[in-house]
């Protein structure tokens, strides 16, 4: 298997390239829109043709690089059925598979941080979003976030899958590049509640600043902006 993860520095996002190597269909997650050209490289460098892009969910802090990949790629645009772009080709549902040559991915509904999010088991690892992150989690208090089903989402599905599963998140401000559900449940400091409520007192005192990019990338990503869109 090919497995790229990349890193933007100005947003703190991880982007993912998948392909199995024995063919040479390749998918894309999370792609930051400055980053195409760095994308295109490497699959041009792996000799892979981009068939797919996902996005975990409509991000608030980078512009998505979507459609700007579709655009030049012709790749087809995917992301959960409750998301709110208005480009995406094929709107998946909860335990939907998602195939590329030799590959396959199984969404996972998993609100909270957005109505929108979700994540994605691909055989030993699962890539997150900002549902769950590396010893934190995805904020609750914008975009129809909500800490009941953040809640749900974590401790029922999540933290449910094997604990050897490898975590791969949207997003690492620390320099990590992944954990283990084991890991998680073991060190997380935001996984240390009892129940649902207390949960969601401990998200309603977090206190976080106002996300600086979201009044400029939300709109952008609902609308799917390319480069030429992008000052
Ligand atoms: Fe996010």
């Amino acid at each position: 298997m090919i497995f790229e993860q990349l890193f933007d520095t100005k947003s703190s996002t991880y982007t993912y390239i998948v392909s199995s190597g024995k063919s040479r269909e390749a998918l894309i997650i999370d792609p930051v829109i400055e980053n195409t050209d760095k994308y295109l490289k490497v699959l041009k460098n792996l000799d892979l043709k981009l068939v797919k892009v996902i996005d975990t969910h409509i991000h608030a802090d980078h512009i998505s690089g979507l459609n700007e990949l579709s655009k030049r790629t012709k790749c087809s645009k995917i992301m959960g059925e409750h998301s709110s772009s208005e480009v995406i080709d094929i709107h998946v549902k909860d335990n939907e598979k998602i195939k590329i040559e030799n590959i396959e991915l199984i969404s996972i509904y998993t609100p909270g941080h957005t109505d929108c999010s979700y994540s994605f088991l691909m055989k030993d690892r699962v890539f997150t979003g900002d549902t769950l992150l590396i010893n934190g989690i995805g904020r609750t208090d914008f975009q129809s976030g909500n800490s009941y089903d953040a809640y749900d989402s974590l401790f029922n599905k999540l933290l449910k899958l094997p604990e050897k599963t490898l975590v791969y998140p949207a997003h690492d401000y620390n320099g990590k590049k992944n954990s283990t559900i084991e890991n998680e449940k073991k060190t997380n400091p935001k996984l240390r509640v009892s129940s649902a409520e207390e949960f969601t007192e401990m998200m309603n005192n977090i206190n976080l600043e106002y996300p600086k990019m979201m009044d400029i990338a939300v709109p952008a990503n609902i609308k799917g902006f390319t480069l030429d869109q992008v000052n």
